[in-house]
């Protein structure tokens, strides 16, 4: 957590060049994929410098959190610009200060593969979305073609060590595992690149 907290501190101010050229090449509409299907009260988990925010309709009522207080800092003041009413904060998407079952949408880009324990941030996004609620998510995964998950596991721990992100997780094996409905799956950039859309079971009892 210290490290992933320290890394963004320094790379705050430099985020949105950086990630500018990565999305182009990789991401594609993703955002707009992701967010477009966002309704009512939607929680951002790992929300960074806010580059989400103009893509949510404007029905949608965000909030988002945060690690990193300077990210923060950031996409609030992309907020005021693009003169939305947001609330963002700085929280741990691992545990989350947020009562069960009060969110009809989670929302997650570039976020499960930076946050240091996902299968807990993909547990808490259960417990937080209200039965039928949706968890949307962007990503960069292991990929299921074998010789290019044998290049990810090389560059993984280099990429953990000095980025805090990781190459290898599989967000659509944890979501089932935590009892969502895989609705969409979208694999690109040979199955590097995916868009899930995912639903909590409308009878769950949790
Ligand atoms: C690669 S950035 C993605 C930011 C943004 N979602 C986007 O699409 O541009 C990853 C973000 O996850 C945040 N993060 C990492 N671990 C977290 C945690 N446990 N709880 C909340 N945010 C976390 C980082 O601070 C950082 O802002």
């Amino acid at each position: 957590m210290e490290r992933v907290r320290r890394y963004y501190d320094e790379i705050a101010d430099t985020y949105d060049t950086r990630v500018d050229y990565y999305e182009k090449a990789l991401a594609g509409d993703g955002r707009q994929w992701v967010c477009g299907q966002a309704t009512g009260n939607t929680l951002e988990l790992g929300v960074g410098t806010g580059r989400n925010l103009p893509y949510y309709p404007a029905e949608v009522r965000l909030v988002g959190i945060d690690l990193n207080p300077a990210m923060i800092e950031i996409a609030k003041r992309r907020a005021a610009a693009l003169g939305r009413s947001v609330d963002l904060r700085v929280g741990d998407a691992q545990s989350l200060d947020l009562v069960d079952a009060t969110f009809d949408s989670v929302v997650a880009t570039l976020a499960l593969s930076s946050i240091p324990d996902d299968r807990r941030a993909i547990a808490e996004a259960w417990r937080v979305l209200r039965p039928g609620g949706r968890f949307l998510i962007l990503d960069h995964v292991r990929s299921p073609l074998l010789p290019v998950q044998a290049i990810q596991r090389l560059l993984d721990p280099v990429s953990v060590r000095l980025h805090a992100n990781h190459l290898l997780r599989d967000p659509v094996g944890s979501l089932e595992r935590e009892g969502f409905g895989i609705e969409r799956l979208e694999r690109s950039k040979l199955g590097i690149i995916a868009r899930v859309s995912a639903r909590k079971p409308s009878l769950s009892t949790t």
